[in-house]
């Protein structure tokens, strides 16, 4: 085991740190869309009940197992869960605790690197009196490789470059480096935050444009945050917000036992976990709410919203509208909302670059800069295919193929796998008994005894029915009538977004086999193609980081063996 030694500078910094690695793209990109897109009110009340029955067990279950893990010297999580549970396999789980924050950040990074070049955009005035078709023209163009309107040749990547660079320097510093992010980034990004929220509620209708006259901003957070009730019987959204609590809180990703791990013993983890959790929902369901959707609805229509929900509106719509607020203030705007977004964005790639450098560190006594570049050498490895890689459809816009896939298995369903691992070993393997005296040493709460029963039975089976659900989507995600149709002997039609059917890319057959278009055909056959390339380099990194796991634990025995022969 190493000489890894490093720990958190302070609480503050700790829970800055832990809060800036939820805190993300997800807040304000996300979670507006995952809210529009499942009904508003409808998402809210599951979105919460994933919230309490979910993350917050989920928290201090990955909190607690950082800070074992710790105190014996393992900061990613292949030789922590190892050191939980007997059988082999273990590890191999663990896997998925640094293969997600590899995969993630490869396109995260992306994300991150066109708020940059946002900012940089908001400063110049690129903006500045284009109509909201030229707004909207100047993202996709940016997004093809070469062809971006604004003189920087290759500029998406060079951008996504810069932003790797900058992440591994920060990284090569250490914890300290990111802790120091942190206490910049989150304060800074509240600010911001809340400049925004301010000006998108006190805008009134006095957005509105001619042709929707009475759109209000009101309109938006309306439509967000009244409730109703009949969506809880719909598990398509139950799916929905599940994933985005996921997604949101950093859980299932391995990231937070790594932050966790530099712990000392006697510190606390049940009261930080919660801090850290509440700070990202305020962030979310507050500041998340009341920007992008409130705007838009004021100055398009709440429907325009509906129709339109997607990265569009934080990179296609946004400078548009910010633009009618005047001169020096729309740069103003500008800069603090991509502003906003880099720094909500930077301090989540930063935690994502952790277990790779505590597992180097550990298992191959790397050094902290070596850690930090070979993790930036992956991650452009991985990482710029996702930005060269795309399709031109046939109305223009771009279709990011690569990019989807990586998100769909390693942004989304690999964190259910996980996460249902990790719940399982710690309430049913470790033992909730042994687990829940962990979670109580060096305290500051009095965690309430009922969490305990939710940590052995609520939280694992919740788990089970949304990778179940995932699994076995039925068609139109309606289940009432899949169910029924199971008892009427109509057997289960699965839905193509289905993990069975996605394996098959039957969604693309389906399109081919619609469509007419030679043209069409081919590019959707050459879709299948960058598809299957897609999963053969995730693949790729899974199989390599189980083989670095498994060279690590033939060492670890060797060493053993060593050691007690002698
Ligand atoms: N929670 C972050 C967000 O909301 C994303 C994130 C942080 C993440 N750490 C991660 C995703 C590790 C995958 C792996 O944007
Ligand atoms: N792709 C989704 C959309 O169109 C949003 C999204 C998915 C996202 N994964 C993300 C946003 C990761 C931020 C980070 O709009």
């Amino acid at each position: 085991m190493s000489a890894n030694k490093e720990a958190w500078g302070s609480r503050v910094g700790l829970i800055l740190a832990m809060a800036g690695n939820a805190v993300g793209l997800g807040n304000f990109l996300r979670f507006p869309v995952q809210a529009v897109q499942n009904g508003g009110g409808a998402f809210i009340i599951p979105y919460l009940v994933c919230f309490l029955l979910m993350g917050i067990p989920l928290l201090w279950i990955e909190w607690t197992m950082g800070r074992f893990g710790g105190k014996q010297g393992n900061h990613s999580t292949p030789f922590i869960l190892d050191s939980m549970g007997k059988l082999r396999f273990w590890k191999y789980f663990g896997v998925f605790g640094i293969f997600t924050n590899v995969a993630v950040a490869a396109y995260y990074c992306y994300i991150e690197s066109w708020t940059l070049s946002y900012v940089f955009h908001s400063v110049f005035d690129t903006f500045s009196g284009m109509n909201q078709g030229q707004v909207a023209d100047f993202f996709n163009n940016y997004l093809k490789i070469g062809k971006s309107t604004t003189g920087i040749p290759y500029e998406a990547a060079v951008f996504y470059i810069l932003c790797l660079l900058l992440n591994t320097y920060i990284l090569s510093r250490g914890l300290k480096g990111v802790e120091k992010a942190a206490k910049i980034g989150v304060p800074l990004l509240l600010i911001f935050g809340a400049f925004l929220a301010f000006r998108g509620l006190t805008l009134g209708t006095s957005g509105a444009s001619a042709a929707n006259p009475d759109a209000s901003a009101w309109d938006g957070l309306n439509f967000l945050w009244t409730p109703q009730f009949d969506s809880l019987s719909n598990p398509t959204v139950w799916l929905a917000a599940a994933g985005q609590m996921f997604f949101t809180l950093s859980v299932g990703m391995g990231t937070i036992h790594c932050y966790a791990s530099y712990l000392k013993s006697k510190d606390d983890i049940a009261l930080n976990a919660v801090s850290a959790g509440f700070m990202n929902e305020f962030v979310e369901v507050v500041l998340g709410s009341l920007i992008v959707v409130p705007i838009a609805a004021g100055y398009l229509g709440i429907d325009w919203v509906k129709e339109n929900a997607g990265f569009g509106m934080a990179f296609q719509t946004m400078p548009y509208l910010f633009d009618q607020w005047g001169a020096y203030i729309s740069n103003i705007a500008g800069v603090f909302w991509f502003g906003l977004l880099f720094f909500a964005g930077i301090t989540s790639s930063l935690a994502m670059g952790t277990p790779w450098m505590g597992f180097m560190q550990d298992e191959y006594n790397f050094n902290r800069k070596k850690a930090a570049w070979t993790f930036g050498a992956v991650i452009a490895f991985f990482g710029l295919p996702t930005v060269l890689v795309y399709q031109v459809m046939e109305n223009g816009v771009v279709d990011q193929v690569l990019f989807n896939e990586y998100d769909y298995w390693a942004g989304t369903m690999s964190l259910v796998v996980f996460a249902l691992a990790e719940a399982v070993l710690f309430a049913w393997i470790f033992g909730i008994k042994r687990g829940w005296h962990e979670l109580l040493s060096g305290a500051d709460i009095k965690v309430p005894s009922f969490f305990k029963g939710i940590m052995l039975t609520i939280t694992p089976l919740l788990l089970i029915i949304v990778f179940l659900g995932s699994l076995f989507l039925p068609e139109g995600g309606d289940w009432a009538v899949a169910i029924s149709g199971l008892f009427d002997g109509q057997g289960w039609t699965l839905d193509n977004g289905s993990i069975i059917q996605m394996l098959q890319n039957s969604g693309i057959k389906a399109q081919i086999a619609a469509a007419t278009d030679a043209n069409v055909i081919a590019r959707l056959e050459r879709k299948i193609v960058l598809v299957n390339i897609a999963r053969l380099l995730l693949s790729t990194l899974f199989v390599g980081l189980s083989a670095l796991v498994y060279i690590a634990y033939k060492k670890r025995r060797r060493n053993a063996l060593q050691t007690a022969s002698v």
